[in-house]
């Protein structure tokens, strides 16, 4: 027996359900201490940014086996502010996958990049102060870490109900990298695909073990995409949601199945490319599962906004972000 209409309308809307996650476990008046096994550069040596690939090893806490990519963990850097005032916990997120980097859930990674930037008004050196921490641990070091913390930015329970579409800039892999771990080694049939995007080819994170995975794994499409030098197929210069045309042929499947979800995590400005890049190329019925448009917006999607954005424009549940 077939639904009546108005049910089945509101089942498309819903999201699937999510992976029961653990959180919380550690707060900072008891923080897991975990120690520092591994600190590997990301980015080739040309990069102009300093990113950081930190391995913690945290057995015997309770973080150990528990945390999911998607999720992330707080860090504590030691010392105080300018006003004296302890610093405030910062988060991470989770770059490996469920099993660690060790095989036993004992080894999380993050991946981390240098805030490295100069004072606006007084032209001074300015430091991030979390991430510069996190960068210059070394093996052996002790480190406080809180968390788990998130639950709305992981894996469906069922992940072979799915196909999935991934678009990251920068760091914003660092999930990617454990969700698509998890994804390939479940053996579900799902298509993935990710399309990763960066200023420069030495800039790319991860890039090799992304190239091997792919090679490996005939359902899974990795697009690098470099926005400030040309491809090395010779093709312009692009942002992720440009892949949604430029790649149609191969993203097309995933995105037009009632099975596709599509995640999103990096630079906040690309959430509205994104969506508009979609508004232009899905046909109707499929559009109308990633996202809700006001009629009016529907005629003017070149001059969207981000403001507009859960206002005229509203993700459905198939649409995950964690933008900054
Ligand atoms: P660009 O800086 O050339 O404008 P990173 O975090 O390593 O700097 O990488 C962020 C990447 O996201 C860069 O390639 C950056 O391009 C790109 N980017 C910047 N703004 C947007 C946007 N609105 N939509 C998609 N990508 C963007």
């Amino acid at each position: 027996m077939t639904a009546p209409e108005s049910i089945a309308e509101h089942r498309k809307e819903d999201g699937p359900p999510l992976l029961d996650v653990s959180m919380h476990l550690h707060t900072p008046a008891s923080p897991a201490v975990g120690t520092v096994v591994g600190s590997e550069r990301c980015t080739r040596a040309k990069s102009h940014a300093f990113v950081r690939h930190i391995s913690i090893d945290v057995s015997g806490t309770s973080i150990a086996g528990v945390i999911r990519p998607g999720q992330s963990f707080g860090i504590i850097p030691p010392g105080t502010d300018e006003q004296g005032r302890p610093h405030k916990l910062r988060l991470y997120s989770i770059a490996s996958p469920t099993r660690g980097e060790d095989g036993a859930g004992n080894v999380i990674a993050t991946t981390v990049k240098r805030t490295i930037d100069e004072h606006w008004e007084s032209h001074r050196l300015f430091l991030g102060v979390a991430s510069n921490y996190l960068c210059d641990l070394q093996i052996g070091d002790k480190v406080s870490l809180t968390g788990p913390n998130g639950k709305r930015f992981v894996l469906p329970k069922d992940p072979s109900s799915h196909d999935f579409t991934f678009f990251a800039t920068g760091t914003g892999i660092a999930p990617f990298r454990g969700m698509i771990i998890d994804l390939l080694e479940s053996g579900a049939r799902s298509k993935v695909s990710l399309v990763m995007g960066v200023p420069n080819a030495n800039d790319l994170l991860y890039h090799d073990d992304l190239t091997n995975l792919a090679a490996r794994h005939p359902n899974f499409t990795y697009i690098p995409t470099l926005s400030r030098e040309h491809q090395p197929d010779g093709s312009p210069p692009a942002y992720v949601q440009q892949r949604l045309s430029t790649h149609r042929q191969i993203l097309e499947p995933g995105l037009c199945s009632d099975r596709g979800l599509i995640y999103i995590c990096g630079l906040a400005g690309m959430e509205l490319g994104i969506f508009q890049q979609l508004a232009r190329i899905l046909p109707p019925q499929h559009l109308d599962a990633y996202l809700k448009i006001d009629p009016e917006a529907r005629s003017c999607i070149d001059t969207w906004e981000r403001r507009m954005i859960h206002k005229q424009v509203s993700p459905t549940r198939r649409i995950f972000t964690e933008v900054y």
